[in-house]
């Protein structure tokens, strides 16, 4: 695309957000529960899902496989009864990663599944050694050819106990589909333990499955017959949520957010309460509030599996501890190359030591607005995050990175005070 025609994101910075949102469905329940419902011949609704560009392509891949779908308002109706196999086209594949959760319900429904090799954010190797060892041990026979993985159980799937190498979120998701309707019980040892498996788990539990552990480190499955429709509301965005509390914190705001989920974001909240944000929830109650008039603190942060400290939230909060006072080492362990926001942080004056994967950021720096570009969904968040502290205009670029994860984070900032807009400028990238 050429940079006159392209959208970015235009932010005059320093504006204080200020009032009360209602969050969106999370993206990463919405995946794999759409993926869910190639294992039924039955309509299934799903409420609460965001209006992403992920989710409207693996309803694109959905239809190839003979699901069809109607998407209005945040509910989308499933109508699975065309569902006899097949292959997502390969460019659609390769648009997300959550289009490889086909593999294990086509696999355990129609004894074959194939899948071109799945994209998504390029923030490390991304192997699927995980998802693939899963399937062998539950009898299959996978191979790859040509980046395309085939796998193959003629006879069905049988249970079995698996241990994974690494807790992976779409590996156990895959697992946990493929093993519903396989013969007898197993075990996935290891499991993740993010809310969104526990949300799958619910909705498949409510189709007739019987599944119990979900949340903890062992998942057990005891394999079902068939499975039917559904009705099932998608938990609130824990990331969508976090990413916006940290954009008040930048602005030294005052926000509160309705329809969340404390509990799923412990790991945030307890950082930002280190660093000195007021951050209040009332006991059962489903909102967060934040105030950050007081002086903020540097803090150490490294990511991991939940519930610790969420890798998708740590490019935001990474633009968060410019603006605190001291020197914080944010740790990456998740996943090897998602510190691709450092040098377009560096460009709105933020001083960050490069130390490969546990940078080091020497805060607070007074940023200026720059012309940048994110590079994932998460990158570009933050990069908003920053654009919001700094004095001046910015452009960010990577709109259509932001748009597969988030339903309208622009607005909704608009909404709580920002001076944000989408424009398409002509101007190329210059710093
Ligand atoms: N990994 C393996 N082998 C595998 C699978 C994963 O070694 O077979 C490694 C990965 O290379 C990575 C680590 O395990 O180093 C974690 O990967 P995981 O499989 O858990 O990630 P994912 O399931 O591909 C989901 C989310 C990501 C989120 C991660 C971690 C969805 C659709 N995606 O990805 O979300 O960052 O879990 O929490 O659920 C995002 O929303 O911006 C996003 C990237």
């Amino acid at each position: 695309m050429s940079a006159a025609a392209e959208p970015c994101f235009r932010i005059n910075g320093l504006r204080r957000l200020d009032g009360l949102l209602r969050v969106n469905g999370a993206k990463n329940a919405a995946l794999p529960c759409l993926a869910a419902s190639l294992l039924s011949d039955q309509p299934s609704r799903l409420r609460r899902v965001p209006n992403i560009e992920d989710v409207r392509r693996l309803l694109e891949i959905l239809s190839f496989l003979g699901v069809e779908s109607d998407f209005h308002d945040n509910e989308v109706v499933v109508r699975p009864s065309g569902v006899c196999g097949g292959s997502p086209p390969d460019a659609l594949a390769a648009a997300l990663r959550a289009s490889f959760l086909v593999m294990g319900p086509l696999l355990v429904r129609t004894g074959l599944a194939s899948c071109g090799t799945p994209g998504g954010d390029v923030i490390g190797a991304r192997p699927l050694d995980v998802h693939l060892a899963g399937f062998r041990a539950l009898g299959a026979e996978v191979e790859s050819v040509g980046g395309r993985t085939i796998a193959r159980a003629p006879h069905g799937l049988r249970g079995a106990t698996f241990v994974l190498d690494y807790p992976s979120v779409l590996g156990t998701e895959n697992l946990l589909l493929a093993a519903t309707l396989a013969r007898g019980r197993t075990r996935l040892v290891n499991a993740a333990m993010e809310p969104e498996i526990i949300c799958l788990a619910e909705m498949l539990n409510r189709m007739g499955a019987s599944i119990s552990g979900a949340g903890g480190h062992t998942i057990t499955i005891d394999g079902v017959e068939r499975l039917t429709g559904v009705e099932h509301e998608l938990i609130p965005d824990r990331i969508e949520t976090g990413s916006l509390l940290i954009a008040a914190a930048v602005t030294r705001g005052q926000v509160c957010l309705q329809g969340v989920r404390p509990d799923h974001l412990e790991s945030l909240l307890g950082k930002l309460s280190e660093i000195g944000v007021d951050v209040s929830q009332k006991p059962g109650q489903l909102d967060i509030a934040v105030e950050a008039d007081a002086r903020l603190t540097a803090t150490n942060l490294q990511s991991l599996p939940f519930p610790g400290f969420a890798t998708d939230l740590q490019a935001p909060m990474t633009a968060l501890l410019t603006q605190v006072e001291g020197t914080s080492v944010v740790h990456e362990r998740v996943f090897e190359n998602r510190m691709q926001h450092l040098d377009e942080l560096r460009k709105f004056g933020a001083n960050i030591i490069a130390g490969g994967a546990a940078p080091v950021v020497i805060g607070p720096t007074p940023l200026t607005g720059a012309v940048v570009r994110g590079t994932d969904i998460r990158a570009t968040a933050a990069l908003i995050v920053a654009a919001l502290a700094a004095d001046g205009e910015s452009r960010i670029y990577g709109v259509d990175h932001l748009s597969r994860g988030y339903a309208d984070l622009a607005g909704q900032l608009q909404h709580l005070g920002a001076d944000i807009e989408l424009a398409r400028s002509a101007d190329t990238l210059t710093n």
